[in-house]
């Protein structure tokens, strides 16, 4: 099969991480008898820079014109702590999500067992936890109008849900959990939020045609305690797109290191396949950021993307072969020998069976 791959590494450690992932897909490649094509695209500051634009045109085109896009990460901290930027690269993810109307990112949550004891919580109630974090994408707050006003000495942001939204995305958290353990977790914050009560609503009208899905209501903030309390008692857990920003950080402490989890968004356009854990730029280019979170998005691109599920499995038995052995960067290393991040990715693609 003729893959066609748009390569958006971004900023911060975004490039060292897409390069790990690259050889990890080439590799599977060579293995299958698949080809990999990759077309570059800016995004995020480095877009700002070429561009002044976070998000070209050109790189929209790119990703329309492929079947997949692996991406970094964006940001830098020179427009953190400048309040008044006109143009910001976490702008580039958000329209890169809307325009490809990207509404569902999919963030699962496992755990390894050669890490459960690097869990910065109990080893019992980690061990074997196993969900899938389903968070809105294009709605809500991150979308909604957003102003000053009182010569800028009020601001306001609006979280705004539309009915066809909340359906969408609902229905596919019910078809995963059908396809997983049969319990869906609806998270919102109905006793309070307007937006909220529609989400429960909606899903209240769902859920009769979903007998075989158990599903339960949690207000965010419970389930933000339940997450690390008893993350075990979830198997699809589904909400609006700020409670999925926050909750699913707080998830990734379950499987040991924000390093390894990742995400695919999905929905009209191309998907895009991402490490949630951001730019971070203090590790940028000095060879010690864990690629594991984008190798394990390519294993998502190949299952999401191509339908190719054997490789993406491949693929994820490498990533875990690699953590048995203790060829991880330092993050994971835990007194151990801490490999680089290319050392790594060179372990991981010489590994994929
Ligand atoms: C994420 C990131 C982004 C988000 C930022 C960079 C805009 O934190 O993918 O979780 O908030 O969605
Ligand atoms: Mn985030």
């Amino acid at each position: 099969m003729r893959l066609k791959i748009a390569e958006l590494p971004g900023d911060g450690i975004g490039p060292e991480v897409v390069e790990q992932a690259v050889k990890a897909v080439d590799a599977v490649c060579r293995k299958y008898g698949h080809e990999a094509e990759y077309a570059f695209g800016y995004v995020g500051a480095c877009a700002i820079e070429k561009f002044g634009n976070a998000f070209p045109e050109e790189t929209f085109k790119t990703c329309m014109d492929s079947q997949a896009v692996l991406f970094g990460a964006v940001g830098d901290p020179k427009y953190d702590n400048d309040p008044t930027a006109k143009v910001r690269p976490e702008q580039g993810l958000l329209a890169m999500r809307k325009q490809l109307g990207l509404y569902a990112n999919l963030r699962p949550v496992e755990t390894f067992k050669a890490l459960v004891r690097k869990s910065p919580l109990k080893e019992e109630l980690v061990d074997g936890a196993d969900f899938l974090c389903v968070r809105e994408l294009t709605g809500g707050m991150y979308f909604g109008e957003k102003g000053r006003l009182d010569n800028g000495d009020t601001a306001y942001d609006t979280n705004v849900y539309h009915r066809y939204e909340v359906e969408r995305i609902l229905r596919l958290s019910f078809d995963y959990a059908r396809r997983r353990r049969g319990h869906l977790t609806v998270v919102d914050k109905a006793n309070v939020l307007e937006s909220s009560r529609l989400w429960r609503q909606v899903a209240q009208e769902l859920a009769p045609e979903y007998p075989d899905v158990q599903t339960d209501y949690m207000y965010v903030d419970n389930a933000a305690m339940k997450l690390i309390t008893g993350p075990k008692f979830f198997d699809v857990l589904v909400t609006e797109n700020t409670f999925g920003d926050i909750l699913t950080d707080e998830a990734s402490c379950v499987s040991g290191s924000m390093g390894l989890l990742a995400s695919a968004s999905i929905g009209e356009h191309t998907g895009v396949f991402e490490p949630i854990h951001g730019s971070y730029p203090q590790a940028a280019g000095k060879n010690i950021a864990n690629p594991l979170a984008t190798i394990l998005s390519a294993a998502m691109m190949f299952e999401y993307a191509f339908g190719l599920k054997e490789e993406g499995r491949a693929i994820r038995n490498a990533v875990k072969a690699s953590i048995d052995a203790g060829i991880v960067t330092e993050d994971l290393a835990d007194g151990g020998k801490a490999y680089g991040t290319s050392e790594v990715g060179d372990w991981v693609a010489a590994n994929i069976k």
